[in-house]
């Protein structure tokens, strides 16, 4: 097992709360890159000066979605409001830990007619006989994440916050690849809230002011047992370059230099169009007068639960892929 993947993946960080998982990546970053900053909002920086005056800027975000506490009632059971998007049909039975250590279990009212419940018939259970006990370990505005092991199964790694911690650990290692001299200015930024709705990826790009863009994130798959929905990407076929999402169509230009360089290396590619979901891109290339902006992503199975799956060829293509990229004259 892939022990940085692991810790990355393991580390908590729901978006809002993005510490922990901020400074675990800051101490791997800071020994291979020229400078490390953080933003107002909590984004991470990380430099690599080059020898042009262009200046591009790599997103992977580092918050995962989670719970946060609107309530507890007089039995100490916790009632929550979602951070990003959770699939409400999956929670039931799912473990989450609070920041403190605390865990629990996602539960369910018992529901009679049969309908789907919300969100709002879900409930975490901490274990706690009354309101005074969960009310000294857990308070209310606390945010819990998944808690959930990650495995390795042959070439795949299972685990919970692979959205967007493998996009992480993809820009991580594609930083220590790369050689001392560069064409352009690389900004790799480790973004916070973007499950919110791409929030720190906004300022962080005006603050920047890149010519290019690239949002490094994970994209669905049209691989799994489904009846009526067919999307073009497959686990293990490539990483896949984005041509469009519900947050941007992806810049000409960007989409060509991915593929003419996944040619040039002969690396297995696919072409990405993701019915429904954004990325720090849409955020990105709206950016002041606009920034030409594209995504690379790592195909990814159940997204948004405690479970989701990549596959590893697919991650070591796209570090080859954006290490080869970045040595390009933008
Ligand atoms: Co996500
Ligand atoms: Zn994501």
């Amino acid at each position: 097992m892939n022990e940085l993947i692991k810790k990355l993946a393991g580390a908590f960080g729901p978006a809002g709360s993005e510490e922990g998982i901020r400074s675990l990546i800051r101490e791997e970053v800071e020994k291979v890159c020229d400078e490390v900053f953080v933003d107002d909002l909590g984004s991470l920086v990380a430099v690599k000066w080059g020898n042009a005056k262009k200046n591009i800027l790599v997103a992977a975000h580092m918050d995962e979605i989670g719970f946060m506490v609107t309530f507890i009632d007089k039995n100490g059971f916790l009632r929550f409001t979602n951070i990003g998007g959770v699939l409400k049909n999956t929670l039931v039975g799912s473990r989450v830990v609070f920041s403190n250590g605390v865990t629990g279990v996602i539960g369910r009212e018992k529901i009679e007619d049969g309908k789907e419940p919300g969100l709002n018939r879900l409930y975490i259970d901490i274990g706690a006989r009354s309101r005074e006990e969960a009310s000294a370990r857990v308070k209310i505005g606390d945010s819990s994440a998944f808690l959930a092991p990650v495995s390795l199964e042959g070439h795949r790694v299972i685990s919970k916050a692979l959205d967007d911690r493998i996009g992480c650990y993809v820009l991580i290692e594609t930083l220590k690849s790369l050689p001392a001299s560069l064409p352009c200015t690389l900004h790799f930024v480790f973004t916070v809230q973007e499950e919110l709705g791409l929030r720190g990826a906004r300022p962080v790009a005006y603050r920047l002011q890149p010519h290019f863009g690239l949002a490094v994130d994970v994209t669905r798959t049209g691989d799994t047992p489904e009846p009526d929905y067919k999307m073009n990407v497959s686990l293990g076929k490539g990483p896949a370059v984005k041509i469009k999402d519900s947050s941007i169509i992806c810049h000409p230009q960007v989409v060509e230099m991915l593929v003419r360089t996944a040619e040039k290396e002969g690396i297995p590619y696919q072409m990405e169009v993701l019915e429904r979901g954004g990325t720090d891109a849409g955020a990105i290339h709206l950016s002041r007068e606009g920034v030409p902006t594209g995504g690379l992503s790592i195909p990814c199975r159940y997204i948004h639960t405690a479970g989701e799956m990549v596959d590893l060829d697919d991650v070591q293509n796209s570090i080859r892929l954006l290490a080869a990229l970045f040595a390009e004259n933008w």
